[in-house]
């Protein structure tokens, strides 16, 4: 497509938004400016969300409205804006550009890109604080989005259009259980965005470079808002990438949304509202901070097929400290998303990876989407599991166990083996279904524990040469299951 086409395009689009009505000549002026925001005064008309543009070509975004001034966060690194710099407002609100040729792109959260590649070619453009889709246009989650991993997509089901949240202190592999779900969206139809805040540099690369070696930069975006960015910028990352995914999703296509994390996203908007003199409330965020994310998350849903029917499914993560998940920022996202996965230091520690803490964790909408063989078999094996690891606390006593128990913690503890996955290797389907109904039926109560990795490869393997769709009768599961555990001895 020509560069032209795309301006036209964009013309139109202006033109048919332009609403005839007075406008004043009205002109600002800076009268401070610093860590990447600026004060502005003699601009009373200009509305909150509003872009502005400086004397040397640059634009900023209203933030702050105070009687006098207004607080403005620079959105031009390079900006020449200083004291006694003329300001007028445009009326506009702030947008990034936004269609497939952003797959495979680095941006920032203007759009810019960070990859080194020329501009993305783009025809149009999404409102970085758009409006969620009113509830008449949206419908039930109903369709389950896969991430690859065994504990989750049998025990902890995510549906297209959740919100899940991943919380867990520094290190307990939340970035990986994510970045693990976006490679196993290849071949799902499922577009994705990556968005990280406050990442230095080396970190957001190597995450880049792991996306592109497994083909997943193919079908997402990655927005970054890094370390060294201005509080505004930082602040503006997750939206920017909501709106990109939010296209997407409007068109009628499933996508995946993954803010990494937020709670470096409420520590720059704290920043950001100290810069602008708002009043600290709790732990010095602004009072408004419930909604921030509130109205994020909120734009993650599945639409109707009246609307196309596409979805925004969005995975937040957030860090605690000590594992306190009664903090402040947690249990705000806790009460705001579909569920949570909830990540333990103590597992991690004991090689329980992922390190997903069953009893901790709940999905409360995706068992709905899951597929009910699936779910089925899940069902019977989490009261099981459950069970288990209450029973596993009578041991450390050293009490002795009657027979019945003991089995059961055997059991438990073969399942907790089965559960362990390497990272980046994402099962199908299938497979999870072929292993919970061979632990389900006993067909793995004689592995040790070492024999475990084994016999789960029998299982896959076998599934390659002869799949097997899930609707398939058990009985017939259960033939095949025999057979290729058996060829593996
Ligand atoms: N399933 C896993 N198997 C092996 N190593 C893992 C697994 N999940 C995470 N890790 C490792 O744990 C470390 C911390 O993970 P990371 O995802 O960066 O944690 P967080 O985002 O919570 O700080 C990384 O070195 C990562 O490779
Ligand atoms: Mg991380």
């Amino acid at each position: 497509m020509a560069p032209e086409a795309g301006l036209l395009e964009r013309l139109a689009q202006r033109v048919e938004g332009y609403r005839f009505g007075l406008r004043l000549g009205e002109q600002g002026r800076v009268v401070a400016v610093g860590d990447g925001i600026a004060w502005v005064q003699g601009l009373p008309s200009a509305a909150a969300e509003e872009i502005v543009d400086f004397e040397d070509g640059s634009r900023g975004l209203v933030f702050e409205l105070q009687k006098q001034r207004l607080g403005v966060i620079l959105l031009d690194p390079a900006a020449k804006v200083v004291s006694g710099s003329l300001v007028s407002h445009t009326g506009e609100r702030l947008e990034i550009g936004v269609g497939d040729d952003l797959l495979g792109r680095v941006v920032d959260p203007l759009g810019k890109p960070l990859d080194g590649l020329p501009p993305p070619e783009l025809k149009r453009s999404g409102a970085l604080e758009g409006a969620s889709p009113p509830i008449v246009a949206r419908d039930f989650v109903s369709r389950p989005l896969y991430t690859g991993a065994k504990v989750l997509d049998t025990l902890l089901p995510i549906g297209r259009g959740q919100r899940q949240l991943i919380i867990g202190d520094s290190g307990t592999g939340k970035t990986s259980l994510a970045i693990d779900t976006i490679v196993a969206q290849a071949g799902q139809g499922v577009k994705c965005v990556y968005v990280m805040i406050g990442q230095k540099r080396a970190e957001a690369a190597m995450v880049i470079e792991t996306l592109r070696r497994r083909g997943a930069l193919a079908y997402t975006t990655v927005v970054v808002g890094e370390a060294t960015a201005t509080p505004g910028m930082k602040y503006l990352a997750p939206f920017a990438g909501c709106a990109v995914a939010e296209a997407w999703m409007l068109r009628g296509e499933d996508t995946l949304i993954v803010y990494d994390d937020l709670s470096t996203h409420a520590r720059a908007y704290r920043e950001l509202a100290l810069l602008m003199h708002r009043p600290p409330g709790r732990e010095a965020y602004p009072g408004d901070i419930f909604y921030l994310h509130a109205r994020l998350l909120e734009r993650a849903t599945r639409l109707g097929s009246a609307h196309g029917g596409g979805s925004l499914t969005a995975l937040p993560l957030v860090e605690t400290e000590e594992g306190e998940i009664a903090s402040y920022i947690p249990t705000n996202l806790i009460s705001i998303t579909d569920g949570q996965i909830y990540l333990d230091r103590r597992l991690f520690a004991a090689g329980v990876l992922p390190a997903v803490d069953v009893p901790l964790s709940v999905s409360r909408i995706g068992g709905k989407a899951q597929h009910p063989r699936i779910k089925e078999e899940a069902g019977r094996m989490k009261l099981d599991y459950l069970q288990f690891l209450e029973l596993e606390v009578f041991t450390r006593f050293g009490t002795k166990l009657e027979a019945g128990t003991e089995a059961k913690i055997r059991r438990g503890r073969l399942l907790r083996e089965i559960l362990k996955q390497e990272r980046l290797s994402p099962l199908p389907p299938a497979f999870q279904l072929a292993w919970m109904i061979a632990y389900n039926e006993g067909l793995l109560d004689a592995c040790a524990p070492n024999a475990v990795p084994g016999a789960l490869q029998a299982i896959l393997a076998g599934l390659a040469r002869d799949p097997l769709a899930l609707d398939v009768v058990r009985g017939d599961w259960l033939a095949k299951l025999r057979q290729w555990l058996a060829e593996a001895r």
